[in-house]
């Protein structure tokens, strides 16, 4: 294990969710007037298509325990090691606060707008959310690490994003979700003797949620097309980098997490980045070049980076300070590297939504 910290009582998981760092995931707030003047009327049958899915709420029995789930739970837990079992509460207390993250900002968009198909869209997503961050919490609450949500909701810092940049963000970590979701999935498919804990047998419907949820966010962002243009498509570029290369350095600080489900971790990052960029050519006119040997070695240049920095801030005192502060702008230039590499452009597709089919 590298990064993850010890997390061993409640107060220590509270702390993890509400630490602010580089690669924890953060809390949103926005421009709630903006969003208001969101017009998706230019995609009407779709918007309203999909709506429809969000009513008819297939999901609506599937997050709730069996006796079976807490069976397995008790029969598992005990055969892992101490990594394992660190990097496993390290994954879930990552993913509850990201679920609850989208849980708290499509609320709060959804209370303070009145345009009915904004509002009507985050009461949905909002449901959906709460009840992935739910199902989650109960599984930490096995090993006596339940969060508590509402003081998570009071006391972590909120980064403030213009729509815009909301859009780009939330469209990319849903799809990503999906894609890293439904890829854990398919491996304990065909691997069940590494299916470790019953949790990821409920992953398959469940990244079903998170599809739809950036299918309504391409559906804003293509009804609104000065988004996907001119200067705009820096920013996208910029956020395709920074998502990428968050989860990429994240992912490596839990190698036995990876290595229990039988993945090489960098085999399966690269897979959800292959999975994601085929997805967001719905909505975005370029994808990076993953093929690219300087894409990766620059990957990899940023997680040596990381892994120093984490050394240093152990280190402390003035030395440990001034190569934190060299490591950071190392990891700036190299970031700045990569986004100048060639990317990838496409032309849109007239029909905007896809089908899960991965
Ligand atoms: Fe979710
Ligand atoms: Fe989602």
């Amino acid at each position: 294990m590298t990064t993850a910290e010890i997390v061993e009582s409640p107060t220590d998981a509270i702390e993890k969710a509400r630490a602010s760092s580089l690669l924890s995931p953060r809390f949103y707030t926005t421009d709630f007037a903006a969003m208001d003047r969101i017009d998706v009327s230019p995609l009407r049958t779709e918007w309203d298509a999909m709506l429809a899915e969000y009513e008819g709420d297939n999901n609506h029995d599937h997050f709730q325990r069996t006796e079976q789930f807490a069976a397995e739970v008790a029969q598992l837990t005990p055969t892992w090691s101490p990594e394992l079992r660190q990097e496993f509460l390290d994954f879930l207390i990552s993913s509850l606060t990201s679920e609850f993250s989208g849980c708290v900002l499509y609320n709060e968009i959804q209370k303070s707008v009145t345009n009915p198909d904004i509002k009507q869209l985050m009461r949905f997503m909002a449901r959906d959310e709460s009840r992935h961050a739910g199902f989650i919490n109960q599984s930490l609450r096995d090993y006596g690490l339940g969060v508590d949500l509402g003081n998570l909701k009071r006391t972590k810092a909120y980064t403030y994003f213009k729509p815009k940049y909301i859009f780009y963000a939330t469209y990319l970590s849903e799809k990503i979700g999906y894609a890293r979701y439904i890829t854990i999935y398919r491996q304990l498919e065909r691997h069940p003797d590494k299916r470790f804990h019953p949790i990821f047998r409920w992953f398959e419907r469940w990244c079903n949620d998170e599809f739809r949820h950036g299918e309504s966010f391409a559906l804003i962002m293509r009804a609104n097309p000065n988004l996907l243009r001119g200067g705009n498509v820096l920013w996208i570029r910029f956020f395709l980098l920074a998502v990428y290369a968050t989860m990429y350095v994240r992912d490596h600080t839990r190698p036995q997490l990876n290595a229990a489900m039988g993945f090489d971790v960098t085999d399966y990052d690269y897979e959800v980045f292959r999975i994601t960029s085929e997805i967001s050519k719905q909505v975005f006119p370029v994808s990076l070049d993953l093929d690219n040997p300087v894409f990766r070695a620059g990957l990899n240049r940023l997680l040596d980076l990381q892994t120093r920095m984490g050394a240093a801030k152990a280190r402390g005192g003035l030395i440990g300070k001034m190569r934190q502060a060299g490591l950071a702008l190392a990891g700036a230039a190299t970031f700045a590297r990569l986004y100048l590499l060639p990317v990838h452009r496409h032309d849109l597709p007239a029909q905007v939504r896809m089908a899960p089919v991965w």
